[in-house]
């Protein structure tokens, strides 16, 4: 009995962070703000972005904080110590020293993998800020490297023309008012009875605020998002709903995102690790590594090109974006394993790019198989992607129910022509012959 309740726990902890979640619901709110209703119209054409992970746990290459959590799903060194463990992690602040960054080189890769917003981790739940702040030292700004990394990195991919989006935890691990080390850390949740101490949680919110207010405030020029994670802390009980307006005046339309919390600021939903099964008419981003964790490992497993078109087809189609997850070495740099497949990525988006930035999506959206559809803004073309995971032979015909095409279909890349049949609503294209069975596009009117 005992054994099967911990299965079961363990089941169910994993399920909370390491596992696949679908979090999207119905009850979306829209936003009344037109800017920024129009900045998530905007953003809803960029389709593809990435979410960098980087602070302590890049330099030995470890899953990013969750280490220092005494939750029973997580695994740490055999024979080490919780409390010896924690030392050292919160140690690695004297060894964050990323001596070839280089912001150019990452907003150069993603530029050419053909992402268009960025994400970035200001603050994990660890505590440790990639920026300046007066309210701590535990940050890049007074450790070796004595730098703050979220100005420069926003300059780079600003330059680049990237939507600029702020990582933020609400959840802090290292400062006191959220875990005491009065007391013992169970698991991820502030430590302590906060009737008890409501000083405690009440430094721990004007703390949280005014680095909120840090990120935002204009040092790091204009945010178009800002990702709050850690949803086992609302927006609410930090304060957000009457520091909103505040953000919104110094950049207006900023897209909020409290994760998994609903209501009016949760401007997107953020499906992790996945994507929905259905079609979804609010805005949405699936966020999914690239690799098995968030930040960069030594022995990371990449996913393969094909693989992240094949995701970014069916959530484009299905009304979503995607953002990659990579995380930059302990050096400051992007590693070349993860640039050889982001470069495949981007070369196919440059040939097959129409079909997927700034589309809307069509009511019949996948054929059931490996084709996909969206369509133009204007809905006048009609795009049917192919987009498989496996390495199986290439089919020899597309066929299809509805989205019948009203004039001549051409491969998008080639403009080459494709022979075409329609009978009643059932439409049956001939590909042409030995076509490696990679992903591409159709585009018909
Ligand atoms: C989850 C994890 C966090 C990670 C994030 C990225 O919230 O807790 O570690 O940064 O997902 O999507």
């Amino acid at each position: 009995m005992k054994k099967a309740l911990t299965a079961i726990a363990l089941g169910l902890c994993f399920f909370c962070v390491a596992q696949a979640q679908d979090n999207t619901t119905d009850d979306y709110v829209w936003p009344e703000d037109q800017s920024v209703l129009q900045k998530l119209q905007d953003w809803q054409d960029l389709k593809f972005g990435v979410i960098l992970h980087w602070g302590l746990y890049s330099v030995p290459g470890i899953v990013e904080s969750w280490n220092l959590c005494n939750e029973s799903w997580v695994v740490r060194p055999e024979g080490s110590t919780y409390e010896g463990y924690k030392q050292w992690y919160w140690g690695l602040a004297k060894d964050f020293n990323p001596v070839a960054f280089d912001p150019v080189q990452w907003a150069e890769v993603f530029g050419d993998a053909g992402m268009k917003y960025v994400i970035f981790t200001t603050k994990h739940h660890d505590g440790y800020c990639l920026f300046d702040s007066d309210y701590t030292d535990f940050s890049s700004a007074k450790g070796p490297a004595g730098r703050d990394y979220v100005e420069p990195v926003f300059d780079a991919f600003r330059s680049h023309g990237y939507m600029i989006g702020e990582y933020f935890s609400k959840p802090d691990w290292h400062y006191p008012g959220y875990w005491n080390p009065y007391y013992a850390t169970p698991d991820r949740n502030f430590n302590y009875d906060r009737k008890m101490h409501p000083d405690w949680w009440e430094s721990y919110v004007s703390y949280t605020q005014n680095q909120i207010r840090e990120i935002t405030g204009g040092r790091y020029g204009n945010i178009d998002i800002l990702w709050l994670d850690g949803g086992w802390v609302s927006g609410s009980e930090i304060g957000l709903d009457s520091l909103v307006p505040e953000i919104r005046e110094k950049n207006p339309g900023i897209i909020i995102v409290d994760r998994t919390i609903g209501g009016p600021n949760e401007n997107y939903q953020t499906p992790e690790r996945t994507f929905p099964a259905r079609q979804i008419s609010h805005p949405w981003e699936s966020c999914i590594p690239l690799s098995d964790d968030w930040g960069w490992t030594p022995d990371h497993r990449y996913k393969s090109a094909k693989h992240v078109i094949a995701m970014l087809v069916q959530i484009v189609a299905k009304g979503g974006n995607l953002v990659v997850g990579v995380g930059p070495t302990p050096q400051g740099l992007i590693d070349d394993d993860a640039i050889a497949i982001l470069s495949e990525v981007g070369a196919w988006l440059r040939a097959n790019g129409d079909a997927i930035y700034g589309t809307r999506t069509t009511p019949v959206f996948n054929d059931g198989g490996s084709v996909w559809f969206t369509s133009s803004k204007d809905g006048s073309t009609t795009y049917a992607i192919y987009a498989p995971w496996d390495d199986g032979p290439a089919p020899e015909t597309l066929s299809w129910t509805g989205n019948i095409p009203h004039g001549k279909v051409t491969m998008l890349s080639t403009g080459k022509r494709l022979r075409t049949t329609v009978s009643g609503d059932r439409v049956t294209v001939r590909l042409p012959r030995n076509l490696p069975n990679e992903p591409f596009a159709l585009k018909y009117n």
